[in-house]
This record gives structure tokens, C-alpha cells and sequence, in this order.
């Protein structure tokens, strides 16, 4: 069985990170969930679910401040990490090794142990202190997969703009889905 960590952080999107969470249960791939403290915050300003009702849909959750959480050890083995959505605070964690939390301590630990990681980053516009945060990660090996849409395929619905999105994590993760149509 596949072992996914999913953090979700206090950037605007917070759908994103719920519906990546719904699709990988759904395919049965065991996910290691974290939520930041400001991640609950837009958890309740942008959606429907309760910090609870996302906590539900995955397998295990962690709190953000237990460093001692499994997810925190490189010997904890699995198949990488997705940070969605992304903010830019702990895009400049990651990018400084700063492990002030679980979260940028799982993301630190993934780069060292050399694992997949996936970073949703959301601001806009991007400083050049953004630009340079995410292509030290880039360069670090992180894939970094903006919440921009691609309008070739005409999405009708916000739905089809979050499934566009979250159907790109699954493709980076080389995980089968038909979330998007794709270019023929
Ligand atoms: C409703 C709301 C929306 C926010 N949207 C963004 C955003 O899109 N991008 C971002 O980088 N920060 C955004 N912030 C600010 C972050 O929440 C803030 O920088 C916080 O310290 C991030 O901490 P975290 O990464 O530990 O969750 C938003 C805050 C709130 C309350």
C-alpha cells in the first residue's frame, strides 16, 4: 500500500488539499495527514467541512507541533509528501531548513531522504523573495505545481479548475487518474 503525507497550510485553497485527501482514500492510498494552526483557519473561511470532517478522510493524522510524530524520522518509510496549498511561510521554511514545525520538518527530512515532494504554492502576485524560495526548492528536487489552470480543455465549473489541480499531484505522484481531460 501506497503511504502519502499531505500538509495543508494556512494558504488560500484549502479545497485543494480536501479533495487531494478524498481522491487518494478513494484509491485506497494511505495518507499521513498535517494541518496547520492557520490551515484550520481557512479550512472554516473557504469550505464547507469542519477541521474534523478532513481530519475523517485520512488515515492518520498528526499534530503540527508533535516534532516527535513518526513523519518527523527519515526511518518513517513512504512514498513522499504533498504540501497543498502551500503558503509562503513555509515555503520559506522548507527553503531555509527551518523545522519549526511538523510540517517543515516532514518537507526537510523528504529532501534529505530524497523522496518525492510536491509543493502547491499560493500567492499572487509572487515576490522575487517567492521566485527565489521555490527555485531553491526546485533545485532541491521538489516539484512545484501552481494552482493555475489550463483553459485548453473549457472547465465549466470551479469543480473542474480544483480537479485540473489536484489531477496534476496525482499525475506528479504517478498516480492513474482521469481528473482532468487531457491535450489529444
Ligand atoms: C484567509 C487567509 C488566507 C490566506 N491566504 C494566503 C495565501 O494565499 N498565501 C500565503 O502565502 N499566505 C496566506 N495567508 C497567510 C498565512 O496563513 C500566514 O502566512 C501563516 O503564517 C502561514 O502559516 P503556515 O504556513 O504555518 O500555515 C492567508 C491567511 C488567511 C487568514
Amino acid at each position: 500500500m501506497r503511504e502519502i503525507i499531505v500538509a495543508m497550510t494556512g494558504a488560500s485553497g484549502a479545497i485543494l488539499g480536501i479533495r487531494l485527501l478524498e481522491e487518494l482514500e478513494e484509491m485506497r492510498v494511505r495518507t499521513h495527514l498535517i494541518i496547520s494552526k492557520w490551515a484550520q483557519q481557512t479550512i472554516q473561511c473557504e469550505t464547507r467541512y469542519s477541521v474534523e470532517q478532513v481530519r475523517k478522510i485520512a488515515s492518520v493524522c498528526y499534530d503540527v507541533d508533535d516534532l516527535a510524530a513518526s513523519v518527523s524520522s527519515g526511518s518513517f518509510k513512504n512514498d513522499g509528501m504533498v504540501i497543498v496549498p502551500c503558503s509562503m511561510k513555509t515555503l520559506a521554511c522548507i527553503a531555509n531548513g527551518l523545522s519549526d514545525n511538523l510540517i517543515s520538518r516532514a518537507a526537510d527530512v523528504t529532501i534529505k531522504e530524497k523522496r518525492r515532494l510536491i509543493l502547491v504554492p499560493r500567492e499572487t502576485p509572487l515576490s522575487s523573495i517567492h521566485l527565489k524560495n521555490l527555485l531553491t526548492v526546485s533545485d532541491l528536487g521538489a516539484s512545484i505545481i501552481p494552482p493555475s489552470m489550463g483553459f485548453y480543455f473549457k472547465p465549466q465549473t470551479i469543480n473542474d479548475c480544483i480537479d485540473y489541480v489536484v489531477g496534476k499531484i496525482l499525475d506528479s505522484l504517478n498516480l492513474e487518474n482521469d481528473l482532468f481531460k487531457r491535450w489529444e
